[in-house]
């Protein structure tokens, strides 16, 4: 099959939302008619298309991703108190970033991290963030700080809070905002 592997996440995202709606086009005028096993057999090969795109991580193994609701606002809170105290002061109360950091939201989610899994995220964060004092909080104080970024960012809270390992993390991928 031909890739687009000169596209980035975006282009794929289009490409494949055009392959699905293609498929559906060929066959909508016989949907309404189908048997529901047609139709199941129909919904299946369009998830199959979907899952052809290897790069997305979602779609392989049908995993979370940052706005499926993977943290809860309490937790945000919490993470909001970290944030404010060590981090806001270079990046900003946004988390859009300054004169001195990066931005950690919006498009570095949107773009930068685009299809990596939120463990990649969260590691780099917690292996050189803050300068000079990598690992200052524990894990689970890390993960509640990436609770209060996707909160930030706009992605969902939901009733399970973000668990800081690299088990739960490396199942949820970022996904460019719907
Ligand atoms: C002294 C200023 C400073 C503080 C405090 C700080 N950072 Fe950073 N941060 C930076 C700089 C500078 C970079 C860019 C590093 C680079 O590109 O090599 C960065 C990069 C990052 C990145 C990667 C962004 C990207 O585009 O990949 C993340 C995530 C991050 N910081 C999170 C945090 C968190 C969370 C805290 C608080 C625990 C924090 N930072 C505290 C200066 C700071």
């Amino acid at each position: 099959m031909w890739r687009p592997t000169g596209l980035g996440p975006v282009g794929r995202t289009a490409l494949m939302a055009a392959a699905i709606a293609a498929l559906a086009a060929t066959s909508a005028f016989a949907f309404d008619n189908m048997s529901p096993e047609q139709r199941a057999a129909l919904e299946a090969k369009a998830i199959d298309v979907a899952a052809t795109d290897g790069e997305t991580a979602a779609a392989e193994g049908g995993e979370r991703t940052i706005f499926d609701g993977v943290y809860t606002a309490e937790q945000a809170d919490r993470g909001m108190g970290f944030f404010g105290t060590d981090c806001a002061t270079c990046h900003s109360n946004t988390a859009r970033g300054s004169s001195a950091a990066p931005g950690l939201i919006g498009y570095t989610l949107d773009n930068k991290y685009a299809d990596e899994s939120l463990f990649t995220y969260f590691d780099y964060m917690r292996s050189n963030m803050p300068p000079g004092n990598a690992g200052w909080f524990t894990d689970q104080e890390y993960a509640d700080i990436v609770a209060y970024l996707l909160e930030l960012h706009g992605a969902p809270a939901g009733d399970t809070e973000l668990e800081g390992t690299e088990e739960a993390l490396s199942t949820i991928t970022i996904v460019p905002t719907p």
